[in-house]
């Protein structure tokens, strides 16, 4: 359990209706401020209040809560989703996402993640449950909510016959924004898609027709940009550029949420993972804890003759024996602690214990999943 924090919260009006929000608070008695950059600094649209009348919060938080004082910019409540073929895609789902973070959603196929995205972006209707977004009820108020949202499809479709121009112009028209050519010559600039505008997009490379549907959900300026799978079958520089291109939005403060089956990916990008199996949000956790759990790996150690217990010498390194006795297997985080793989070796030379073979391996996300779903059930 952490440290207890008492914190106040001011609410301060400032420019263009928004009311940005500094978090203040104690630790042990001593005063702390959260710098501008890295506190928990929110900008919501809020009812008006006389200007500099503050609103002081005495809220008590478990440490690692305090910089998420803030409300989400979305919030998931009891969502569930039953296709007309019966098939139940989502079951009660709870997620809240952070504003300004990139939030990672992983799961294998068919888990239900371009379900939930469908819903939150307003594709596929919920059977149960609510979303609102920054502030916003996705279905009373959908007009509202789908201003803020961006979606990059999993599936490339577009018109074809289009140009790339007319496509973007006519995207950001269509959620009643006015039209603003400096605006999306920038997103076209950064996707590298500027001296392309012209041409119509059935001449575009797989990639390319990809970058298109990220320049069309940026064109309306959204705050939130759901990515689902945005690099699937791209090639590795044009992923490199994708990685880019969402740390610079996310550093114009738009909340970001994708999917991915790359680890990489995930490992690159996410403040936060969230992990989904069989329509069920079974684990939402920090990217660096999570890295440390995926980090996990094997080394296998084939013996010349068979074992029927692990030695006394060698029990510090938490070794498995096979059933056979054929097999010794090391496993380690290749991430923490140095691992002690050449101590481990050199103490099996002296026992006088011959090895045959050896193979390392490492949990391969899919691995990760299937022991997250055991787990979970
Ligand atoms: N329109 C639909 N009608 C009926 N069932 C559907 C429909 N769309 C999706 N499903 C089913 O809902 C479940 C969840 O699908 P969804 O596309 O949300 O999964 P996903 O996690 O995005 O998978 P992937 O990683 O393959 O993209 C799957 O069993 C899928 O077959
Ligand atoms: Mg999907």
């Amino acid at each position: 359990m952490g440290a207890k924090f008492h914190v106040r919260v001011t609410l301060e009006l400032c420019n263009f209706g928004y009311w940005t929000t500094y978090v203040y608070g104690e630790k042990h008695g001593r005063h702390f401020a959260p710098s501008r950059s890295r506190g928990p600094r929110i900008k919501t649209p809020l009812p008006p209040r006389p200007q500099g009348e503050p609103v002081v919060l005495n809220l008590d938080h478990r440490n690692d809560e305090i910089e998420h004082a803030a409300p989400s910019i979305i919030s998931v409540k009891n969502l569930t989703k039953t296709y007309a073929s019966g098939l139940q895609a989502l079951k009660d789902v709870n997620l809240e996402i952070r504003r300004g973070e990139i939030f990672a959603l992983l799961g294998p196929n068919g888990a239900g993640k371009t379900t939930l995205i469908g819903i939150i972006c307003g594709l596929v209707r919920s059977s149960e449950g609510t979303v609102i977004a920054d502030g916003h009820d996705i279905v009373t108020d959908y007009r509202l909510a789908r201003t803020k949202i961006g979606l990059v499809p999993q599936e490339l479709s577009t018109d074809m016959f289009e140009t790339i121009w007319a496509t973007v112009s006519f995207s950001r028209g269509l959620f009643g924004k006015p039209p603003k050519p400096a605006h999306l010559e920038k997103v076209l600039r950064e996707l590298s898609l500027w001296d392309k505008r012209h041409q119509k997009i059935m001449t575009l490379s797989g990639g390319m027709k990809r970058r298109v549907l990220i320049a069309k959900a940026l064109s309306h300026e959204p705050e939130i940009l759901f990515l689902d799978e945005p690099t699937a079958g791209v090639d590795v520089e044009l992923r490199r550029d994708m990685w880019a291109m969402v740390r610079s939005l996310r550093s114009l403060g738009v909340t970001i949420i994708l999917t991915t089956h790359y680890i990489e990916e995930a490992e690159q990008m996410a403040d936060r993972i969230g992990v989904m199996s069989k329509g069920e949000i079974i684990l939402v956790e920090d990217k660096t804890k999570l890295m440390q759990k995926l980090g996990k790996k094997q080394l296998s150690l084939q013996l010349q003759q068979l074992l029927t217990k692990i030695p006394e010498q060698l029990t510090q390194y938490e070794l498995e024996l096979s059933k056979d006795g054929g097999q010794l297997i090391y496993n380690f985080d290749a991430r923490g602690e140095r691992p002690k793989i050449a101590d481990l070796l050199r103490d099996i030379a002296e026992l006088g214990i011959d090895i045959k073979d050896l193979q390392t391996c490492e949990s391969s996300l899919e691995d990760i999943f299937v022991n997250l779903v055991r787990a979970h059930s």
